[in-house]
């Protein structure tokens, strides 16, 4: 029984803070006693939102990128979409096989990859999922440093058989020097990957012909068996 109004007023306070009416000590020592809830997931998988990181990734390269078709085409096909290409892939539709995206100059080809190589990127970094994630080189990259790395004096670490496996995007295809004088380095490596069955992404102003006549039909002929042959028809965003 409180012995004075204002010892009263003090309990009724302290009641209303705390309504069991038990001091911050007894809640704690009552919660102990409670069961303790389920531990919880160390690494609670977070769901990510593809269209926020497309949108995001998108924005941060160009103001207002357009998706046209070939581009939903390949986003579908990152995403595992079975039903990827009708209409857009001039061949038959296969997830296996990789990507050869040709086209003119300026259509946004190598943009595209650009920015699924950027989700690829961020899905490992923040997400720590790496399904996405491809490897990324330019063909006149590739062949300067294998030439360079046959020269005796070479101290860099490139290592050319690294690049026969694991997903790996080739932007600029047919741009590059003949090495030595021959054309056989990339055609070389697009073979061995085949023999690998690795997935791999071109970009390239060259149409499934110009690449039968530059790389040879041993390599042309097994074009539509080893990619997906997408075609960039729009003009150029670089006019
Ligand atoms: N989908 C798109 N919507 C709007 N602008 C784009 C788009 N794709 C590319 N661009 C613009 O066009 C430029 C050239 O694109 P790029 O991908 O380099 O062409 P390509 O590789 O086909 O020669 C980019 O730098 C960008 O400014
Ligand atoms: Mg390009």
């Amino acid at each position: 029984m409180a012995k004075s109004a204002q010892e009263a007023i003090q309990n009724l306070s302290q009641r209303m803070k705390n309504p069991d009416g038990l001091s911050d000590g007894q809640i704690r020592n009552r919660r102990s006693v409670y069961p303790k809830a389920a531990t919880p997931d160390p690494k609670p998988r977070r769901r990510v939102a593809f269209d926020d990181l497309f949108k995001s990734e998108a924005g941060k390269v160009c103001q207002a990128y357009e998706v046209i078709p070939q581009v939903a085409c390949i986003v579908q096909y990152f995403l595992r979409d079975w039903k990827f290409g009708e209409g857009i892939v001039s061949n038959q539709p296969d997830l296996n096989k990789g990507l050869y995206v040709h086209g003119t100059f300026g259509t946004g080809k190598s943009m595209i990859f650009g920015i699924m190589h950027e989700i690829g990127r961020r899905l490992i970094l923040e997400h720590g999922y790496q399904g996405m994630w491809f490897t990324s080189v330019t063909a006149p990259w590739l062949v300067e440093e294998y030439m360079k790395s046959t020269d005796r004096s070479y101290m860099g670490n490139f290592d050319f058989k690294s690049y026969t496996r694991g997903p790996l995007y080739i932007d600029d295809l047919g741009m590059e020097r003949p090495a030595f004088g021959r054309d056989d380095v990339i055609a070389d490596l697009l073979f061995e990957r085949h023999r690998n069955q690795a997935r791999t992404f071109i970009t390239s102003n060259l149409s499934p012909q110009s690449f039968s006549q530059k790389y040879g039909p041993r390599l042309g002929d097994r074009l539509p068996e080893a990619f997906n042959i997408i075609e960039f028809t729009g003009k150029s965003y670089r006019e």
